[in-house]
């Protein structure tokens, strides 16, 4: 498989999140953005006999903590640009080392 030789018997561990990575299927992987409605569906809580039966409410914990955050927080942002974002190389799942950030009491006074 793409130059490497895999021999009866042994073992392959695919990771979903790269899946989820591939430009070819998911346009624009690396951006983050929460109303993302891919052609493909995502891979992330793994599909048939392998999906997560934790996604709903893993899916009711990201709403409710991103919710609170954006409207608790309105002056909250990222300190830096995404590209100076510091992912963890090679890690099972995509995540960072850090995320900076800003917060103003007041977005509209900054
Ligand atoms: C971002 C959050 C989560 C992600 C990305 C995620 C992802 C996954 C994936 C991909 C699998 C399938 C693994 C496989 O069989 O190859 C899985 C299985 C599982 N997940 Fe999650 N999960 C998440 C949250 C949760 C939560 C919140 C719970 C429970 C409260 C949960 C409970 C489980 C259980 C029990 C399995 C094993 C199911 C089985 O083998 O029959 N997960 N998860």
């Amino acid at each position: 498989m793409n130059g490497t030789l895999i021999r009866a018997g042994e073992t392959v561990v695919a990771h979903t999140d790269i899946a989820d990575r591939d430009p070819g299927v998911h346009p624009r992987p690396g951006v983050f953005d929460i109303a993302r409605h891919d052609p493909a569906p995502a891979l992330v809580f793994g599909l048939g006999a392998h999906a997560c039966p934790g996604e709903a409410l893993a899916r009711a914990q990201f709403e409710v903590t991103l919710g609170r955050l954006a409207t608790g927080f309105p002056g909250l942002r990222t300190a830096v640009a995404d590209a100076g974002l510091d992912w963890k190389p090679a890690a099972p799942l995509h995540a960072l080392r850090t995320l900076p950030l800003t917060w103003t009491a007041d977005p509209g006074e900054g």
